[in-house]
């Protein structure tokens, strides 16, 4: 059993002796879990070097933790709920008995295929059960799986599918948005045509749309299935053995495989799954995050399956057929544990009541928020409108790079205060520093958010690329894990994250790198520089924004701006798409050349006036031509 928290006082014991005592306090909450080799050492490491382990020396499955130690007295209960897009298509279950069953028939394909402990393979799916068994049956022969959310490109897909030599790629014919189509069997074709490492596809028919299938290499889930065994012996993988990869965006470059390894990930989702939603036995929990995130790897496939818990998945949208559909949903099942993004939570706020006219939500006992600061607003909202003032709001702060959640409250245990995600989980000791890397210890502070000591979810390396690990988290401030995130402490020690002090954005909570965009524009023939920034949106957080220089005198902005976007989401994903394009003859940048998005992003916000001091402009003269642009 793994350990529940279950009061305000036992959780400020526990804060206390999981800092003072770490290795006393996880070790004691590993036991909760199966090993098949108890570990030797539960840390060693520091962010110094750069080389924290958890567990080391103990053998275990994470699919046999998620599935097998379930068998004995759930068998039947139900794993997943799944509800197709169409609400008139029939709905499925799989209780832990079944979807072990298939996890282990699919073992035995991957094992058939050549696929081996060590391997990567790709998974590019719709929101269906098939993804999840795809993700345990990985974990259970020891391959790393790399989810690639089904909204990115083909350039994407393959960019991912290069950087990690995948030999597998997993998806689907293709799925349906509501009533929108989206082919990810033709944009995998379109991929692989500049991928070597792949050797095969498996495709799953799901919307039963025509597809090309390349002879030799592409091989179909239901004849794979037909004949596979269902008996599979959980591979003993070590510890430290890499479990996933995910590639997220930073403020440079391209996207990074963030890799996280079996012991310490499986630990702190198990862990933090049960003690912030304060899971309890016959709960149905929905996390509406997509697999493709690390929300979804985290909050609808580990966290849930490791505590025998019925988790429910969601092919759709909010909208479709209508704005009921989310509450309906809840209704139809019994939700008990609810979890989603606040751009999801400000788009119902902003369609009026009429949408929960016909919803109860009288099964809802837990809220909980993730992706983005939460607006008081729309905190409020959430709080009336879905939890009838009558179910406690976790605001849970975390990265795909801290593999479960850092600071929160408990759900009903800790206090809460809108927009603020409050208190640290145990074991996370956050600090804020300034922009010279001093440790600021007035409980009153406003920083950097920093964290101090590793925690067994974090994740070990970037795949491949250590020394971009390092960079990128250890470098800014010394001995400290650096998130990103600028942050504010009150009277009371609650934090509130302010949102991220690098160059990514955070559109409707996914995360952009405004490099990346900016690459993407540039493929334009017209474009030879742009800038992105972000300006704030109600709805989406954040938007996009866009500054071009072209090569020439463009008469047709309007045009340009539209095939500007079309770039973008065929390089990204429209999720990456731009709100507006400017054409202007220039772009403020210091006298080293940097870009000054700054500037830019005062003036696209309306503040013009707040630009601040250009006497350090190498091109000062440009700022009044884009003010006067704006002001058009
Ligand atoms: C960034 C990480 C955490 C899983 C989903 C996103 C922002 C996340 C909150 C929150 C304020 C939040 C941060 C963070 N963020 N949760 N509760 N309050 N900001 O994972 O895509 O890696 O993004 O999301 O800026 O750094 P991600």
């Amino acid at each position: 059993m793994i350990k529940r928290i279950t009061s305000y006082d036992e959780y400020k014991y526990n804060y206390k002796k999981s800092i003072a005592e770490p290795d006393s306090f996880w070790g004691e909450v590993a036991e909760g879990f199966h090993w098949k080799e108890k570990w030797k050492q539960v840390h060693s490491g520091n962010f110094d070097a750069v080389n924290f382990k958890w567990f080391e020396g103990a053998k275990l499955n994470l699919s046999e933790n998620c599935l097998d130690v379930h068998l004995k007295s759930n068998a039947d209960k139900v794993a997943i709920i799944w509800e197709p897009n169409n609400p008139d298509e029939e709905n499925r279950t799989l209780t832990y008995r079944q979807l072990h069953r298939e996890v282990c028939k699919f073992s035995n394909v991957l094992k058939q295929l050549g696929i081996k402990k060590g391997d990567t393979v790709c998974i590019y799916m719709p929101m269906i059960p098939e993804l999840a068994i795809v993700m345990l049956a990985c974990a259970r022969i020891g391959a790393i799986h790399s989810i690639v959310f089904g909204g990115f490109s083909a350039h994407s897909l393959s960019g991912r599918i290069n950087d990690a030599c995948c030999k597998l790629l997993i998806t689907a014919d293709g799925f349906y948005r509501g009533e929108k189509p989206v082919y990810l069997k033709n944009i995998s074709d379109e991929a692989l045509k500049n991928c070597d490492s792949i050797k095969n596809v498996i495709v799953f028919r799901r919307a039963m749309i025509d597809i090309d299938v390349v002879a030799g290499r592409d091989l179909f889930w239901d004849q794979l299935m037909l004949n596979a065994s269902d008996e599979f012996t959980a591979e003993s993988m070590d510890s430290e053995d890499p479990l996933l990869i995910l590639y997220t965006s930073g403020s440079t470059g391209k996207p990074k495989g963030v890799e996280h390894t079996t012991a310490g990930y499986m630990v702190y989702a198990g862990f933090t799954f049960l003690n912030v939603f304060q899971y309890r036995e016959h709960d149905v929990f929905w996390c509406t995050a997509d697999i493709g995130w690390i929300t979804g790897h985290s909050y609808v496939v580990y966290g849930p399956l490791l505590n025998g818990a019925t988790t429910l998945m969601f092919e759709g949208i909010p909208s479709y057929p209508d704005w009921s559909r989310w509450w309906n949903i809840i209704d139809k099942y019994g939700v008990n544990i609810f979890y989603t993004a606040p751009t999801a939570i400000r788009s119902f706020e902003a369609q009026g009541s009429q949408h929960l006219n016909d919803a109860k939500l009288n099964t809802l006992r837990v809220l909980g928020s993730v992706g983005e600061p939460i607006n008081e607003e729309a905190w409020k909202w959430y709080n009336e409108m879905i939890g009838k003032n009558n179910c406690p709001i976790v605001d849970t702060w975390w990265q795909t790079e801290t593999g479960g959640i850092l600071i929160t409250s408990l759900a009903g245990i800790t206090p809460t205060k809108p927009s603020f995600a409050t208190l640290p989980f145990f074991g996370v000791e956050p600090v804020i520093v300034d922009n010279n890397g001093v440790i600021l210890n007035d409980i009153l502070a406003e920083g950097n958010l920093c964290i101090k000591h590793s925690w067994p979810g974090q994740a070990r390396t970037i795949f491949k690329d250590h020394d971009l690990f390092l960079k990128t988290y250890f470098s800014n401030y010394r001995g400290l894990y650096f998130t990103g995130d600028g942050c504010r402490r009150n009277e009371n020690g609650f934090y509130r994250i302010t949102g991220r002090i690098d160059d990514v954005i955070k559109v409707s909570g996914h995360r952009i790198g405004t490099a990346e965009v900016e690459n993407a524009i540039n493929e334009h023939k017209d474009v030879v520089e742009s800038a992105v920034v972000a300006i704030p949106h109600y709805i989406k957080g954040e938007a996009i924004i866009a500054f071009v220089i072209c090569t020439k005198k463009i008469n047709d902005e309007e045009k340009l701006g539209k095939e500007i976007i079309q770039i973008v989401s065929e390089i990204i994903g429209p999720i990456a798409k731009p709100e507006k394009v400017f054409v202007v003859s220039g772009l403020p940048k210091t006298r080293s050349g940097k870009i000054m998005r700054r500037i830019l992003r005062k003036i696209a916000e309306g503040n013009p006036e707040q630009v601040g001091d250009l006497s350090t402009l190498l091109n000062p003269e440009v700022v009044e031509e884009i003010k006067a642009v704006f002001a058009n």
